[in-house]
């Protein structure tokens, strides 16, 4: 018999299951600092907008929101999006978004700087190619943009991603570092750095952290 091969679950399903675990999801992650964020916050100019790919309930946009960016976060699941909308309330030029990644709502050449913590893991291969075309269409050239997603030793789709361990997302995408350049390159975008980074609460989970400019 063949073995199963999963697949990477697609945005409907991951908007659904987003939707579902917002509360627990909001619970178990609003206190973090993801790795990389001050180093990110610190190559950003002043008075920048800020694009945050997969914003979630917005705990990052609020952070560069404070900052004094203009925080923009695009996001597939509706709950998400409410939640970060109501923590930018009256926040000038921030805004949150409902659209998947392979199509940003926004103009050309109008994003300073691009941030995602633990997203594209979600998207095939094709849609995080399309992704970076999109990051590379909305950003003024030579803006840095600064992706984590799951690490893997080689790169394929695993069972067992977890909205914040509801444990239900059934395929997600692990990338080596030699492999996620080089779609990085293949779409353009200039790769400067990418490291293997520990998870700062489940032990075995490790992140890569790509950083790159358009
Ligand atoms: C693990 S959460 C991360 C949320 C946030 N970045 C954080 O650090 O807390 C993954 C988020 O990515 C969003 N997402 C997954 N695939 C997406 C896609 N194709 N387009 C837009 N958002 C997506 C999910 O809805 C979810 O909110």
């Amino acid at each position: 018999m063949e073995p199963h091969r999963p697949e990477v679950t697609s945005p409907g399903r991951i908007a659904s299951l987003y939707d579902d675990h917002h509360d627990r999801y909001v619970e178990r992650t609003d206190h973090l600092v993801p790795p990389g964020r001050d180093s990110f916050l610190a190559a950003v100019p002043t008075y920048s907008t800020v694009l945050d790919l997969g914003c979630g309930p917005g705990r990052d946009l609020l952070a560069f929101a404070d900052a004094g960016h203009a925080a923009i976060g695009v996001d597939v699941s509706a709950a998400m999006v409410a939640t970060a909308r109501d923590r930018l309330a009256g926040r000038p030029d921030c805004a949150a978004h409902l659209a998947d990644l392979t199509a940003l709502p926004l103009p050309d050449g109008s994003v300073d700087a691009v941030w995602s913590n633990g997203v594209v893991h979600h998207l095939s291969v094709d849609d995080l190619r399309t992704a970076l075309r999109e990051v590379r269409r909305v950003c003024r050239p030579g803006a840095p943009v600064h992706l984590l997603t799951r690490a893997g030793d080689v790169t394929g789709v695993a069972f067992g991603g977890r909205p914040a361990d509801g444990g239900s997302v059934p395929g997600v995408l692990l990338w080596t570092p030699a492999d996620f350049e080089a779609v990085l390159r293949d779409t353009g975008l200039v790769p400067t750095v990418t490291a293997v980074v520990a998870d700062p609460v489940v032990a075995d989970l490790e992140w890569l952290h790509a950083i790159a400019t358009t």
